[in-house]
């Protein structure tokens, strides 16, 4: 398989200013509770986290699994659990990518059960073209791309790739 580049740290870091200026303005005085799907949004939630230091907020990791290979198998099984309490808290859920969606409408479903005051959405990437759910609507979006395979800054193959600092798409012409 060929991958050819197409985000680079540098914009992904822009964006993610660009985000992080976003939250500090409508979350000052809230102290949200940023909710990372890891593995994928490893890389992602913590540097946005991080970008939100002029604010007070929390960070929790929650772990999901829908992807085997390069595809989806459609079923999203819950890894590893919250011990938050998240009554009254105002959530960021973190995810790297939104493809068909069924990952976070499983997600917002098992975490509206839980009353938070508000939940709010932050995706790194968008594939609007692969969305099986029409109502979902992330709230922040890095970046929207086509429905292609992509790896890198979290995002991976197999495990494999999530270290690269840059994104790289499946060049479907050569591979
Ligand atoms: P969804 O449930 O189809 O929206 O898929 C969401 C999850 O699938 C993401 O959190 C990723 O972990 C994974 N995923 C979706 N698209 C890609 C991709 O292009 N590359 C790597 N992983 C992906
Ligand atoms: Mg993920």
């Amino acid at each position: 398989m060929n991958f050819r580049p197409f985000i680079s740290n540098t914009q992904i870091s822009e964006r993610i200013s660009g985000i992080a200026d976003s939250i500090t303005s409508e979350y000052a005085g809230r102290n949200p509770l940023f909710v990372c799907v890891l593995n994928g949004a490893a890389p992602f939630a913590v540097d946005l986290f991080r970008a939100c230091e002029d604010i007070d907020a929390e960070l929790t990791f929650i772990r999901l699994k829908s992807y085997e290979g390069t595809g989806s198998t459609g079923v999203v099984k819950e890894v590893m659990g919250l011990g938050e309490n998240l009554e009254g808290r105002d959530i960021i859920l973190v995810e790297d990518i939104i493809d068909t969606g069924n990952t976070m409408v499983k997600l917002l479903a098992d975490l509206e059960a839980k009353k938070p005051a508000s939940i709010r959405i932050a995706t790194l990437l968008f594939k609007p073209d692969a969305l099986q759910h029409p109502e979902l609507k992330p709230d922040y979006v890095g970046f929207e791309i086509p429905k292609k395979f992509i790896i890198g800054y979290g995002l991976d193959i197999d495990g494999l790739a999530r270290n690269l600092n840059d994104i790289y798409i499946l060049d479907e012409e050569q591979s």
